[in-house]
């Protein structure tokens, strides 16, 4: 982890980063989303990959390049709590540096954290942020139009963005903050930095209609279903020496079950439920089949952000 300057940040890390490496890998079920995370930052690092293309396949440069091009590096992250939107943001850049053999820097924003969320607060913060960024992301200096380093700015837990203007609202204030994220994320584009933007958020309809109109993408993110759950639980209950039919009953008491209506997210498999298998074994027996059996009713799924009524304002 290296320092920044001002100290805005919540994290700043350097890719590659092995720990990284492995957390991204781990992360099931998102395959479609690291596919394409890493193919527009490929092209976004070395604009004359797309060049050649065109030339190659259509012998000259169409103008599809400069629609492509002209978009804001902005990638939506939503979906319930617990899916890998963090982790999945806090890691493709690792990869992303490995492929292209070069050095990519993450910049993690948490909105949230930032105490009251009180709007001048956040508005300037963003604009810090995106400064910071502008600064760090060099242009191109190569003959060869690549880049040498890119930058991923990570702005966690967006939707703190959307309370802020409903403060803001009694302020006529109320545009300042997506104002400044709309500029910066502008900029970067224009600027034809390398630099990526990724905003998380569990309440998608809480972002302002312009953000989310320039996102190049949203990604939606959703909790595991039964061939995702499978994947994640049998190499770990495998090695625990179930069989075959006993992972499958695990992998189904997880899921929407039992009249609920939903089924456990990653974190609650990650986090809860395996860590109080183990706890539930430890220090005197071995993990077996009832335990496993036992501590699925112990754990059950954290209820979709929805049905708690929390923060949603009827609109
Ligand atoms: N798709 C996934 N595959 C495997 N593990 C996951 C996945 N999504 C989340 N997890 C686990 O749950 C933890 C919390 O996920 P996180 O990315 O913080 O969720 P979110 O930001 O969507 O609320 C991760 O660190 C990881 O251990
Ligand atoms: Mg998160």
């Amino acid at each position: 982890m290296t320092n920044t300057s001002t100290g805005i940040f919540e994290e700043v890390r350097e890719f590659p980063d092995p720990s990284a490496a492995r957390r991204f890998s781990a992360l099931v079920g998102l395959d479609h989303m690291k596919e394409r995370l890493l193919k527009e930052a490929r092209l976004l690092l070395d604009p004359q990959s797309l060049l050649d293309w065109s030339k190659k396949y259509h012998h000259q440069k169409l103008q599809l390049i400069d629609f492509f091009r002209d978009r804001p590096p902005l990638f939506i992250f939503a979906g319930d709590v617990g899916t890998g939107k963090t982790a999945l943001a806090e890691t493709f850049g690792d990869a992303v540096a490995r492929e292209a053999d070069i050095r990519i820097t993450l910049y993690a924003l948490s909105l949230n954290a930032r105490g009251t969320g009180a709007v001048g607060e956040m508005t300037s913060l963003i604009s810090k942020a995106f400064n910071e960024v502008k600064q760090a992301a060099t242009p191109p200096t190569r003959h060869s139009g690549k880049h040498r380093s890119g930058i991923v700015l990570l702005i966690d837990e967006a939707d703190a963005l959307a309370q802020s203007r409903e403060l803001a609202q009694m302020h006529h204030e109320d545009r300042a903050g997506v104002n400044a994220l709309i500029r910066g994320v502008d900029d970067l584009a224009t600027g034809n930095l390398p630099a990526i933007v990724v905003m998380c958020t569990n309440r998608l309809d809480a972002l302002d209609p312009a953000i989310r109109r320039r996102a190049a993408v949203t990604f939606a993110f959703t909790r595991p279903n039964e061939a995702q759950r499978h994947a994640f639980l049998q190499p770990v209950l495998e090695e625990l020496g179930f069989n075959s039919r006993q992972i499958q009953s695990v992998v189904a008491t997880t899921g929407a079950t039992n009249g609920r209506a939903y089924g456990y997210t990653y974190s609650d498999l990650a986090q809860r439920l395996l860590p109080g298998l183990l706890l539930a074994a430890y220090p005197d027996r071995a993990v077996s089949f009832d335990l496993a059996t036992e501590v699925v009713e112990k754990h059950p799924p954290t209820p979709p952000f929805q049905a708690e009524g929390l923060g949603r304002k009827a609109e």
